[in-house]
């Protein structure tokens, strides 16, 4: 069993969800590696209680990373901190010789992403990746398994979105993710793109043209201080992509959606993919039903398959239990250290999003904002 000491930069929101899957890492069946919490860096200190009441392997609770980098104890750190700070933070990592799990968008532009990108390529001893946890649920682990296996013929159309409503009150107050300078201007498809973008990437349906709509629907919000403030992100995107499937060269329309204001839609990832033999799609709404429909003449039938917890890292749970957010989470950190260890990932689907496909990310939300704003097709 090797031990992995980590530390993570962000013990906000994201911080506690990999913390939490440390803790219950038992979890997990055969698995020959752990992470072990030595170190938080946060600027908020209402966060430590949590950390030293729950995890006494943490040595180090300090507000400056530089400190937490110097930690010769810290091999491998996550990062989960606001946009405007992956580049600077994101690079340090890379640069002290850590290994790296960093959060979408990967940099807050293009600009950004190249310098982290420029990072790795003068650090290629470490490993670098980003979070990205819906794939590890086990509908789209089997979906994965179609793409590898080609089992879609030619791919007719794929769709991918992912789906927030809390925004559709106006009275919610602002916070650092619906600010440009916290948050980018890439707004929602920032804080949303890159997981929608990690199946269709990883199948290699590289875009090669974008046609984009962006909207803003809510231009103010109560500032928590009794006032309002100006909400200049952008809360809804749907991007046209002309994608190629590499495995026949065929074209075929897909569409991203990354929606902050989706009536009634609570955190909901979904994927569909239509194809001449195969069709199938999944969507977080219903996590355990998996739609599929096989075509070989006659009938047109979707049938209805009631997926269990059949992960593609082992654990304790029985396959006919159900699965969710935070065994995602899990899974998610699994590929993480198994790729970490083995230095590949266990199969295909089964990897955390590489920096290759980050980049790739950039380029087409970078296309999408000229898209928008020209009114445009524009080529990636
Ligand atoms: N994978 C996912 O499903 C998912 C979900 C939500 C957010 N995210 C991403 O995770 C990242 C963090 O988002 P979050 O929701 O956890 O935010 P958050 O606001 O809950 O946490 C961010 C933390 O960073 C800390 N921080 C800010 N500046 C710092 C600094 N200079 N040094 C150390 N700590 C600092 C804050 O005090 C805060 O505790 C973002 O990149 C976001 O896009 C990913």
């Amino acid at each position: 069993m090797k031990t992995i000491g980590f530390g993570i930069i962000g013990g906000g929101l994201m911080g506690r969800e990999f913390a939490s899957a440390v803790a219950r890492w038992a979890h997990l069946l055969d698995f020959d590696g752990r992470p072990q919490i030595v170190a938080l860096c946060d600027k908020n200190p209402a966060l430590y209680p949590w950390y030293k009441d729950n995890f006494p392997s943490v040595e180090q609770i300090t507000d400056d990373y530089k400190a937490m980098l110097a930690n010769p104890k810290v091999h491998a750190v996550y990062v989960a901190v606001p946009h405007n700070l992956h580049e600077e933070i994101y690079c340090a990592v890379i640069r002290a010789g850590k290994h790296l799990m960093g959060e979408k968008p990967f940099g807050i532009d293009k600009k950004a992403n190249d310098a982290i990108n420029q990072c790795i390529a003068e650090h290629p001893n470490v490993l670098v990746r980003s979070s990205s946890e819906f794939p590890f649920f086990p509908a789209m682990q089997r979906i994965g398994e179609m793409i590898e296996a080609n089992a879609f013929g030619r791919i007719i159309e794929a769709h991918g979105g992912f789906l927030h409503c809390s925004d559709l009150d106006p009275n919610k107050p602002i916070n650092w993710k619906r600010m440009i300078q916290f948050n980018g201007e890439y707004g929602c498809m920032g804080d949303l793109g890159l997981h929608v973008c990690h199946v269709p990437f990883r199948a290699g349906w590289t875009p090669k043209t974008v046609r984009a709509v962006l909207s803003k629907i809510v231009s103010e919000r109560p500032d928590g201080k009794g006032g309002m403030a100006p909400c200049l992100t952008w809360d809804n995107a749907t991007l046209l992509c002309d994608a190629i499937n590499p495995a026949d060269g065929n074209g075929f329309p897909l569409t991203l959606r990354t929606h902050r204001i989706a009536p009634g839609q609570k955190n909901t990832w979904y994927s569909e993919i239509w194809g001449t033999k195969k069709s199938a799609r999944w969507s977080s709404l219903n996590p355990k039903i998996l739609e599929v429909m096989d075509y070989t003449g006659g009938d047109q039938t979707w049938q209805q398959v009631q997926t269990g917890y059949e992960s593609a890292f082992k654990s304790i749970t029985g396959p006919n239990f159900e699965f969710g957010f935070s065994d995602s989470i899990q899974q998610m950190w699994a590929a993480f250290m198994y790729e970490l260890i083995h230095g590949k990932p266990l199969k295909k689907f089964a990897g955390c999003v590489t920096p290759q496909e980050a980049a790739l990310s950039h380029r087409l939300f970078t296309a999408a904002l000229k898209s928008h704003k020209e009114s445009t097709t524009v080529t990636i």
